[in-house]
């Protein structure tokens, strides 16, 4: 249990101590991690600091505004935006396997972030949004045996690049994390975000990525989201139970959700018309470590509005499915 504006203060010395006069670089992905980071380190620093926000077009709805505003405009942080949408799209096309996926993205996302990155002459310092538990995962790979999924954390450090590495999260679990980006300003809603993953909508629109797939996601995603946030969760009370993590509504009362694309096409209905569209699949679960998880048994009420309101808001999806998968056997994610 540590006080937070001491903790805060100490970190700040140490990062000056650390990086001296020289400039650092941050891969700023809008999860909570590079964020927190990001904010630390801009406390401690200021200009010398230089984010690098990489938009693979896989992002979610206003994603890439958020950051921009959170970080730029409220904060006043030096962040440099990088448009690749184009340029990854243009590696994913044709492109269908899961893990074949990942590694475009991946591959796309270091040199995308090394050529930004060497644009900033000065730099000496590559920070990262290392937490604990990742120092710990990393010292235990290679005795996992086979690798289910090959999880891309984008942001990972380019071998080639001749830079020291500032982590100033190492040593904190992602509850302290949080409560340390909310001590430093971040909005509580953007600290306490269900986890996204590294290759983004890229492994939630089954086979090969499209533009215009990834748009219809995003709208349908963020209605569901929307609709989490905005239905109350009755909680059970438990006399002494922590009274932070009551969860309010559903989207706290889950560990993760959104919406999948599937590329096939079904027939339905609409006023005196056929309709042969897209069809949405809804995940949501509730897991301690994401290694299991069960599916989330979401109010029917609830399921109803999400799926009324993305076939009537979001034209070329005509049908929405709820996934009742747990983990095993099926992953979180679908791909
Ligand atoms: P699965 O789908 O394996 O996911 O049950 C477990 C957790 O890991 C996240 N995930 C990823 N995170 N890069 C990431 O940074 C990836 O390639 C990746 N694949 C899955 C997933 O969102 C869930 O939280």
């Amino acid at each position: 249990d540590w006080n937070m504006p001491d903790y805060i203060s100490e970190a700040v010395e140490k990062i000056r101590a650390q990086v001296g006069t020289d400039d650092v670089i941050l891969g700023l992905s809008g999860g909570v991690d590079s964020s927190v980071a990001a904010a630390l380190i801009h406390r401690a620093i200021g200009d010398q600091l230089t984010c690098v926000f990489v938009d693979h077009g896989l992002l979610r709805l206003d994603e890439g505004k958020m950051v921009m505003d959170m970080f730029a405009k409220n904060l006043g942080v030096k962040v440099i935006r990088v448009d690749a949408e184009e340029q990854f799209m243009g590696h994913l096309a044709g492109v269908t396997d899961p893990e074949q996926k990942r590694k475009i993205i991946g591959r796309e996302f270091v040199e995308v972030f090394q050529v930004e990155s060497g644009k900033l002459v000065n730099a000496k310092w590559l920070a990262q949004g290392t937490i604990y538990p990742d120092v710990i995962e990393s010292a235990g790979k290679g005795k996992k045996g086979q690798t289910i999924k090959s999880h891309h954390n984008v942001g990972g450090l380019p071998d080639t690049m001749k830079l020291k590495l500032l982590e100033p999260l190492r040593e904190l679990f992602k509850d302290e994390v949080r409560k340390l980006g909310v001590a430093l300003g971040l909005p509580h809603d953007m600290v306490y975000r269900h986890p996204f993953p590294g290759p983004g909508l890229g492994v939630r629109i089954l086979g090969e990525v499209k533009k215009d797939y990834a748009d219809l996601l995003r709208r349908a995603d963020a209605i569901f989201i929307e609709e989490l946030r905005n239905t109350p969760y009755e909680p059970v009370v438990v006399p002494g139970f922590d009274q932070d993590s009551v969860p309010t509504n559903w989207y706290e009362a889950t560990s993760q959700a959104f919406a999948v694309f599937l590329p096939v096409k079904s027939v339905g209905v609409m006023g005196d018309g056929r309709t042969y569209e897209y069809v949405v699949a809804l995940r949501a679960v509730q897991t301690q470590d994401f290694m299991t998880a069960h599916w989330a048994h979401l109010p029917h009420s609830l399921l109803g509005k999400v799926s009324n309101r993305i076939i009537n808001e979001v034209r070329g999806i005509n049908r929405v499915v709820y996934d009742i998968s747990g983990k095993p056997p099926a992953t979180i994610e679908w791909e």
